[in-house]
């Protein structure tokens, strides 16, 4: 597999509007239980997220932007929950079907809302940090930079995107680690190719600019960073 190049072209299967929704929704479901395993937002959380958290008003507003099926807020409000930080949780996806597994979730403290970035906008809506898993990779390089100074905008304080970091390593022990998780969805073609269409640290750096900063918090992920200027 040559990952020298980030493979644009690839769609995933979940992307599909007429993709099998039985599977569509396992695969919504089981990304808790991956994104526990490989996304290190407990990371994030603890170096980053929970000291903003801290410095702010509370509730402090945080938004998930193409939340999918609402595992990252589910996580991430257990997690300030036990730090008994008061914060109002708020996922939105404009995939009706992600829409609906979130709020299947019936996460407590949490809203969800089958949007864009430009709906939230156009409503007025601001909060104070904005965050993403795994959307940067799905964007084409205009709706990347749609996407991330939309965010900026949404956030008075603070906004992180996570992803991917693409590489070799990454991909061989994906295929393999996957494995027993995948039976009935969407998980190995889709992650597989997520990797493949994600960046490494330097291209995202030049894809994004300043006043973003880009990071590799745990293994194989990248982290970008930009203040918020709503
Ligand atoms: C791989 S899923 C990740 C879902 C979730 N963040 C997670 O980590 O489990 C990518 C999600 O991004 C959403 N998405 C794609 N383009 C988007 C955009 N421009 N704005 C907001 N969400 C978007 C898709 O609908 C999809 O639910």
């Amino acid at each position: 597999m040559d990952l020298s190049v980030r493979d644009e072209n690839l769609r995933e299967l979940m992307d599909d509007a007429d993709c099998d929704p039985q599977r569509l929704q396992a695969t919504l479901r089981r990304f808790g239980i991956v994104n526990r395993m490989i996304s290190g937002w407990d990371t994030v959380y603890r170096t980053r997220l929970r000291q903003i958290l801290r410095s702010l008003p509370q509730p402090a507003r945080v938004l998930d932007l193409g939340s999918g099926g609402g595992d990252v807020i589910d996580r991430l409000a257990h997690l300030s929950a036990r730090d008994k930080l008061h914060v109002e949780w708020t996922g939105a996806d404009p995939d009706p079907r992600a829409y609906e597994a979130a709020v299947a979730r019936q996460i407590p403290g949490a809203t969800f809302h089958c949007a864009d970035a430009d709906a939230l906008l156009a409503g007025g809506e601001v909060f104070d940090v904005v965050i993403s898993n795994h959307v940067l990779h799905h964007l084409s390089s205009s709706e990347l930079m749609h996407f991330t100074a939309a965010s900026r905008h949404l956030a008075s304080t603070a906004v992180l995107h996570s992803d991917i970091a693409r590489g070799r390593l990454a991909y061989g022990l994906f295929a393999i680690g996957i494995t027993p998780l995948a039976p009935g969805t969407f998980l190995r073609t889709d992650g597989l190719r997520s990797i493949r269409r994600s960046y490494r640290p330097q291209e995202l750096t030049h894809a994004l600019g300043a006043p973003w900063s880009v990071s590799s918090p745990v293994p194989f992920r990248l982290l970008a960073e930009a203040p918020g200027r709503a």
